[in-house]
């Protein structure tokens, strides 16, 4: 039989989990936020847009379909982007059936509730969605996260990041807000240039695992930052990340990590 890879004991690598707890429950739901923290996640990630009312919501894709019952409920309204619907509408609709029958009636969170949701229990690692279709959307969440105490409590506790893969967007909400730590997202290897640069206003590199070697590890290290790398579901992938000594490994699966970094 195959012996299992050891971890060693001083290993320090965050759970973070990617959507919430996504591999077992709707991403992205409050659900998937509570059952994130009842498997000890270290952090929670998720995904932010903005309403036609110019409220701040927590979904991934730039339209409704995939992960609600829109075009049930309002099927003349295609192509059912996030930003043409209110926050009532929005609230009208199942974010939980399509992923399985027990989870009907789950809603599509508000940012707000998501950042209470997590409270004190994990970190937050929070990605504002294409945001050049939300224009000023930086000023908005700025304003939003800064009026919640839950907020303000995990920023002072150093528990808090905000990432983005619209690296100039990121780096104006980063002149907004220059307290907030802030994490650059890359779908390919981040060359050397590009991780110096960022070295000079960011706080991490997050790349994808699949994307990178050990060598782009250690180059972030040695600009004094940290690499968080997603999205990693397989045993031999988090071994490799843990291995390679990432800081953050992003999963949808945070309790099959957390049994790996426990089991040392
Ligand atoms: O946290 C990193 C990861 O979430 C980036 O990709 O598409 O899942 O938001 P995506
Ligand atoms: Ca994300």
């Amino acid at each position: 039989a195959l012996a299992t890879p050891a971890v060693a004991a001083e290993t320090t690598v965050d759970v973070i989990a990617h959507r919430g707890s996504s591999g077992a429950a709707p991403e992205n739901t409050l659900t998937a936020v509570r059952l994130a923290i009842a498997h000890r996640t270290d952090v929670v990630e998720n995904d932010i847009q903005r309403t036609r009312d110019g409220e701040l919501v927590i979904v991934h894709d730039t339209t409704l379909t995939r992960t609600t019952d829109v075009e049930q409920v309002f099927p003349e309204r295609a192509p059912w982007n996030v930003r043409d619907f209110t926050l009532a509408e929005i609230k009208q609709l199942d974010a939980g059936s399509w992923f399985a029958p027990e989870f009907a009636g789950e809603r599509v969170p508000t940012l707000a509730e998501w950042v209470n949701a997590v409270g004190r229990r994990a970190g937050m690692l929070l990605e504002p969605k294409s945001p050049e279709l939300y224009p000023g959307i930086e000023t908005d969440l700025d304003k939003e996260l800064r009026s919640l105490p839950a907020f303000n409590r995990a920023l002072m506790a150093g528990r808090v990041v905000v990432q983005s893969f619209d690296h100039v967007w990121l780096r104006a909400y980063k002149d907004l807000a220059p307290d907030v730590p802030v994490g650059l997202l890359y779908s390919n290897k981040p060359t050397e240039a590009a991780i110096a640069a960022a070295a000079t206003w960011a706080q991490q590199v997050n790349p994808s695992l699949g994307a990178i070697d050990q060598a782009t590890v250690e180059q972030v290290h040695a600009h004094d930052m940290e690499i968080h790398v997603w999205t990693v579901n397989t045993g031999t992938a988090m071994y490799r990340a843990i291995d390679w000594q990432v800081d953050g490994i992003i999963t949808d699966y945070p309790q099959v990590l957390r049994d790996i970094l426990r089991r040392g």
